[in-house]
């Protein structure tokens, strides 16, 4: 569990000091002053909040209060709902997401997102791998998609299971596997921070003690911010956690604290279990 982390708008030498080109900013995301509505509704009112680079960041609270809105904003998933407004900004290193030379794609390569349920594509276990790295260019030829297919397979603990399938569809694999698939694809295009929304809830406890044991191997090449409903989970694999509750973020901070120390009385309601 990380100690250095506090208020949100904290910049802690420590992490200036782990960056190692020294110049990137301690938060790899950073909300500001972020207000979120669709039409007249307001959804979410000026959430602050700086993610920490290389760590898991987890968003809990009851359900309509705003989370997936919230983390499907930061990689501008919502920008597509036409009744969807926001106000204020989201940083990614310092530039807003929003910002006229920012290109959408580019932005969903470093912002990478993961969904409750898996969603491969219509094409073989190895192609849904190496999509993204296709249509990005990273990466081209059968033989360098092969690399690539296989380092991504094996990073999720998928290699042995599919190595000798790799042309077969990918809906005869279980929910779990084809959630790992999902992750290796997401992985393949090398993003910078991962977007997860309940990643885990449809899938039993085996697969879920497997994606929570790799998603901890991710960091600290990777940011993570997850949505989850499992509390347990949130406290097993975050360092911070928000908790989000009528219409605002209540409550931000490492997650021992959140779940052991709460400052505010709502979130002590809802992290005992004693909400609604
Ligand atoms: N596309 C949309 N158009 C209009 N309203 C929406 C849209 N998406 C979400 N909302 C509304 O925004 C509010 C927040 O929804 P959101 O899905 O962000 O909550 P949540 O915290 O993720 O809930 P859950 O835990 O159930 O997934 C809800 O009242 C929901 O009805
Ligand atoms: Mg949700």
């Amino acid at each position: 569990m990380e100690e250095i982390q506090s208020q949100p708008s904290s910049v802690e030498p420590e992490l200036v000091a782990l960056d190692p080109d020294g110049v990137r900013p301690p938060h790899v995301m950073e909300s500001a002053a972020l207000d979120l509505s669709f039409g007249a509704k307001k959804i979410l009112s000026d959430v602050s909040i700086g993610f920490e680079r290389g760590t898991i960041t987890a968003l809990i609270g009851p359900t309509g209060s705003g989370k997936s809105t919230f983390l499907r904003t930061l990689n501008r998933m919502n920008d597509k709902v036409a009744s969807f407004r926001h106000g204020g900004d989201v940083l990614l290193d310092g530039e807003s997401i929003w910002s006229p030379q920012r290109d959408l794609l580019s932005l969903r390569r470093r912002v990478g997102m993961l969904f409750q349920r898996p969603n491969p594509f219509p094409m073989s276990i190895r192609d849904n791998v190496v999509a993204g790295v296709r249509a990005h260019g990273i990466a081209k030829g059968k033989e360098q998609l092969n690399v690539v297919a296989e380092e991504r397979l094996r990073q999720v603990g998928l290699w042995d299971a599919v190595k000798d399938r790799l042309n077969d569809s990918p809906y005869r694999l279980s929910g779990g596997q084809q959630q790992l698939l999902c992750l290796a694809r997401a992985l393949a295009v090398g993003p910078d921070v991962l977007l997860l929304d309940e990643p885990t809830s449809a899938l039993d406890p085996l697969s879920t003690e497997a994606v929570e044991s790799m998603l901890r191997t991710m960091t600290p090449a990777l940011s993570l911010i997850i949505v989850t409903h499992n509390l347990g989970q949130a406290h097993r694999i975050a360092d911070q956690t928000m908790f989000f509750y009528d219409g605002r973020l209540v409550e931000y901070g490492p997650t021992q604290q959140i779940f052991e120390n709460p400052q505010q009385p709502d979130t002590e309601r809802y992290v005992k279990g004693l909400m609604g």
